[in-house]
């Protein structure tokens, strides 16, 4: 099961993406694999993973063969190296991809990245993958086949209509995903009655809202992962009554 979740900056996207991992671990659903798009790349502190390197990392090390021990095949070094990315826990696995640098070209690490995460989901049960904003890596197919794609938005007319656009890109570049939907966050007790006709104009079903939750922003202030938040705070119920919602 491949299970997306992207939107524009800053919506809450790593925020849903932890709370949605912390119920597939307490439901007990199987293994899961946490996969970090995000060049922010913070997905680790909401699940209080230390991370040392990137995918990314790894292809700019062998760029030019310099990092190469001689007599070894590029590929076999990039392999032997990526299989060092992986950081496991006890309840999930997670990889980061990064950004390659330089200009050029992308199609090299696009390949790699692709073919590696295809090879590293066999072993999984579930994959979650948080995207970066400018949905680059779905854009150009880094991931592909998707069984749920979480688009999320916060409780604004703005963010709604990005969320739009979101979909707009998915049916463009034929992205083959079975379900989508909206996510919207940080909902204040106004609700998000004024937001129905945005809502509507995108063409998303949304499957539910979370609060803002004043206990999301102090963890994130204090560094806590958000993994540990309390099972009674306003956003891991709104989450828990998503993951109810779905066929996971
Ligand atoms: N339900 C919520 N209640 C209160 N604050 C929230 C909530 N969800 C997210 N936030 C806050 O909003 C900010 C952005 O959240 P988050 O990092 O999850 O967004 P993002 O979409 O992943 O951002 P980026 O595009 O930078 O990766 C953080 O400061 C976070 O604490
Ligand atoms: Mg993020």
């Amino acid at each position: 099961m491949k299970i997306a979740v992207a939107g524009k900056g800053g919506v809450g996207k790593t925020t849903f993406t932890a709370l949605l991992i912390k119920q597939l671990v307490e439901a007990n659903k199987g293994a899961i694999l946490a996969v970090d798009a995000d060049p922010n790349s913070n997905l680790n502190e909401a699940l209080g993973i230390e991370v040392h390197a990137s995918i990314a990392d790894i292809l700019d090390e062998v760029k030019g063969g310099k990092a190469i021990p001689e007599g070894m095949p590029k590929d076999v070094y990039v392999e032997y190296r990526l299989s060092q990315v992986l950081n496991e826990t006890d309840y999930v696995d997670l990889v980061v991809m990064g950004v390659p640098q330089g200009s050029g070209c992308y199609c090299y690490p696009n390949d790699l990245m692709r073919k590696y995460l295809e090879n590293l989901r066999q072993n999984y049960d579930y994959v979650v993958i948080d995207n970066e904003a400018g949905m680059e890596h779905l854009a150009r197919r880094v991931v592909t086949d998707i069984d749920y794609l979480f688009v999320v938005s916060d409780a604004s007319a703005r963010g709604i209509r990005s969320a739009g656009r979101v979909f707009d890109i998915v049916k463009t570049v034929g992205i083959n995903v079975k379900n989508i939907y909206l996510v919207i966050t940080k909902v204040l007790p106004t609700g998000i009655e004024e937001l129905k006709p945005e809502i509507e104009a995108t063409g998303l079903e949304v499957v539910g809202t979370i609060p803002y939750d004043e206990v999301v922003a102090r963890y994130d202030l204090a560094g806590k992962p958000l993994v540990e938040l309390p099972a009674d705070s306003p956003s891991v119920l709104a989450v828990k009554n998503i993951f109810s919602k779905l066929a996971l």
